[in-house]
């Protein structure tokens, strides 16, 4: 008998989930008590959707638009352009060499048309842009084939294209790492020049793939402050905070050592005191799964690795985290 997780934070953000059929078919009542917005965790990509020129594949994304709908749940659109996860197809020409900028971008805007106006009744808001600012080096971009064929502006096109297909939704840009002091500065520039441009960009979105030490409180505040320093609209985007530091790969643990478990708490204690601090700008906290049970990071970065980066456990029980979370909800 606890509290549903959103609830708790009714006055101050939504409190999402990244979901899949799987974990739909699986934990749908959970996930639904807990949660009010959901994102596809593959669903909604552009080799899912729209993996040849002329068919379009919107079965399961439409499945958890219904389950959204069922539930009385929000719907966050993630993402209409990435360098990943997107098909050959799109950038070559019928005899697979590299296409033109006309016709790249062309195809772009007949997806987007067609994948935002299909959802408009039900996604409010998109991550348009997913990763495109590289991690290191002094280029702002990452290389990609988007770069490659339809040069730097395929970004504020995609924010146009989104824009005149649905002129109500919320379109944000989101990256990784984007707590550390190089990156974030570029996703700012990005972010920017974007504005500068009269680009229709709305928010900024913080994956938040965070582990027990890193980024740093500090560093996230700063984050937070510099984008915010924009005018945008902040969210918390995939967040999930991994009990290994990045180069630990120790393959051995059956469960997290108590030392994990409670500076994992300790994390989400200092991270849910600082969203709340800016709620007037973070206006929505989605996780990048819902419960241990599953998560992306078993797979990454050592495959079939267990990992346990949620305030539930993997029965799908809150975790002594999640009741000292839900402890902050009342402070002021
Ligand atoms: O569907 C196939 C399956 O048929 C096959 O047997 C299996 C064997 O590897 O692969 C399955 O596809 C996997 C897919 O997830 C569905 O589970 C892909 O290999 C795997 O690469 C893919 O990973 C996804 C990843 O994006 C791709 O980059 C993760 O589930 C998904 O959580 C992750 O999400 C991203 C966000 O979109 C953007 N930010 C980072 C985040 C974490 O990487």
């Amino acid at each position: 008998n606890f509290p549903k997780l959103h609830d708790l934070f009714r006055d101050c953000f939504d409190i999402g989930a990244a979901v899949n059929p799987r974990t739909l078919d699986r934990a749908g009542d959970f996930i639904a008590r807990h949660y009010n917005s959901v994102t596809a965790e593959n669903e909604m990509k552009f080799e899912r959707l729209h993996p040849k020129e002329d068919e379009y594949t919107f079965g399961d994304a439409d499945s958890i638009v219904a389950f959204a709908r069922t539930r009385g749940m929000k719907v966050r659109g993630h993402t209409l352009v990435w360098h990943n996860q997107t098909t050959d197809w799109l950038f070559q020409d019928k005899m697979g060499r590299p296409t033109d900028r006309e016709t790249l971008l062309s195809r772009l805007k007949s997806h987007i048309d067609t994948v935002v106006k299909r959802y408009r009744d039900d996604v409010y808001c998109w991550d348009v842009v997913n990763e495109a600012v590289s991690d290191d080096g002094p280029k702002l971009l990452r290389p990609s084939k988007w770069l490659d064929i339809a040069g730097e502006d395929f970004i504020a096109k995609a924010f146009e294209f989104a824009h005149e297909a649905d002129p109500s939704a919320l379109l944000f840009y989101n990256d990784y790492n984007e707590s550390y002091p190089d990156k974030r500065e570029k996703i700012y520039k990005l972010a920017e020049d974007l504005l500068a441009r009269g680009a229709p960009i709305h928010g900024i979105g913080l994956q938040a793939h965070w582990n027990l030490t890193r980024p740093s409180l500090d560093e996230i505040r700063q984050a937070i402050e510099r984008y915010a320093s924009l005018g945008l609209k902040l969210q918390i985007t995939e967040m999930d905070v991994s009990v290994f530091d990045w180069d630990d790969r120790r393959t051995d643990l059956a469960a997290p050592t108590e030392e994990m478990v409670a500076r994992q708490e300790e994390r989400y204690v200092q991270m849910f005191r600082l969203f709340k601090e800016y709620r007037d700008i973070i206006t929505g906290i989605t996780f990048w799964g819902a419960a241990d049970d599953y998560t992306w990071l078993d797979d990454f970065p050592v495959r079939g690795r267990k990992n346990w980066p949620f305030l539930f456990d993997a029965g799908h029980r809150p975790k002594p985290a999640f009741r000292k979370v839900a402890a902050l909800a009342d402070e002021r």
